[in-house]
């Protein structure tokens, strides 16, 4: 019997870049969020042998490169499973980078593979075969708030922001998420040198064009930490603040002056991504911010009507927008699979 789970799309509240590590990844942290976006992704399996991709979409590799393919072919390993297995992925979210779309889509392909075939991975062995395949596949076996450490794969759950209105906006452009690295080591080099000249050779002192702000990649990153904890420990008493809990949450954290480091490299490159940020910001966000590289950007709203005229906006402006919501722990599972 075929299986089919729906594979939602996650949205980055506050993404720092960390040093390069000897592997090529760079270390980072930041918070995944679920939102209600999704595609299907359907599994059979039958006698015979191999992995075939299908989609409607043509965007959509059907080689051993796609990412479902990848997550598919280890599980049947590790399952110790033998058959044909045909995924079929229909696409109904936006394609743009910074949602986690392939990533989702393969996390749902090994869901549902054990659905086929009524066996079960650990946890545990679901986490390493995901890590192995992408940074931003582990999330996807959380769901809902979580934070994501080390090159982004390391997730643990954190208590849910409660459900937003949220604003995805895809504008039609494609960013190259190594090469959007690759400039923000760049960026931090010119800073680092840039500091040491003014410092007189001490590159570990704070000086950037009159603001304090923190030089070395591990010196922010531990910043980001602290930020990050500091928010987490007083969570618990933002309710109690007044407003809705969902704002208090929100408006705690980017209190804390959480932002996406990928803003500083990719909107220089793409100004019209700066501005697309900008009208989601006049048009009433509590917080709006590019979602991972990008393209993909997001806006959170007080109300489902503020969110809708934020569409409107955007679509006059000739950009691809959509109304949906964030979705909790509790949420993302249970519609993951009805
Ligand atoms: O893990 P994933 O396939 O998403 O990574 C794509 C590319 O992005 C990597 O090959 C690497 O160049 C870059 N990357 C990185 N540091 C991370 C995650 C990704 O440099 N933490």
């Amino acid at each position: 019997m075929p299986v089919t789970v729906r594979s939602f799309a996650k949205i980055n509240l506050g993404l720092c870049i960390g040093p390069a590590r000897p592997d090529g990844f760079h270390e980072l942290r930041t918070v995944y969020q679920t939102i209600g976006l999704n595609d299907l992704i359907t599994v059979r399996v039958a006698k015979g042998a191999g992995i075939e991709i299908r989609s409607a979409d043509p965007r959509v590799p059907t080689d051993s490169g796609n990412t479902c393919y990848r997550a598919v072919e280890r599980a049947m390993e590790a399952l110790g499973a033998r058959g044909r297995v045909t995924i079929e992925i229909e696409k109904r979210l936006p394609v743009q980078g910074g949602l986690g779309g392939a990533s989702a889509n393969a996390v749902a392909a090994l869901l549902a593979l054990e659905k086929v075939l009524r066996k079960r991975l650990s946890q545990a062995e679901r986490l390493r075969i995901a890590a192995e395949v992408g940074s931003d596949l582990p999330c996807f076996l959380v769901g809902g708030t979580a934070l994501g450490v080390g090159r982004g794969e390391v997730v643990f759950p954190l208590e849910d922001l409660p459900t937003m209105p949220c604003v995805i906006a895809t504008p039609v452009i494609g960013v190259s998420t190594p090469r959007a690295f690759a400039d923000w080591d760049e960026l931090m080099a010119r800073a680092e040198r840039a500091s040491e000249r003014s410092t007189g050779g001490d590159a570990r002192t704070y000086a950037s064009s009159g603001k304090l702000t923190v030089v070395t990649p591990s010196d922010r990153i531990k910043r980001f930490g602290h930020v990050l904890s500091a928010w987490l420990s007083d969570a618990s008493g933002a309710s109690a603040r007044g407003g809705s809990r969902a704002e208090s949450l929100l408006l705690d954290l980017v209190r804390t002056g959480i932002e996406n480091d990928f803003e500083r490299v990719v909107f220089p490159q793409y100004p019209e991504l700066r501005d697309i940020k900008g009208v989601l910001e006049r048009a009433g966000a509590l917080y709006a911010s590019l979602s991972g590289s990008g393209s993909a950007l997001y806006g959170l709203f007080r109300t489902r009507d503020a969110a809708k005229r934020a569409v409107a906006k955007l679509k006059e402006a000739g950009v691809p927008a959509q109304v949906t919501s964030t979705l909790t722990r509790a949420q993302y599972w249970k519609k993951t699979f009805n």
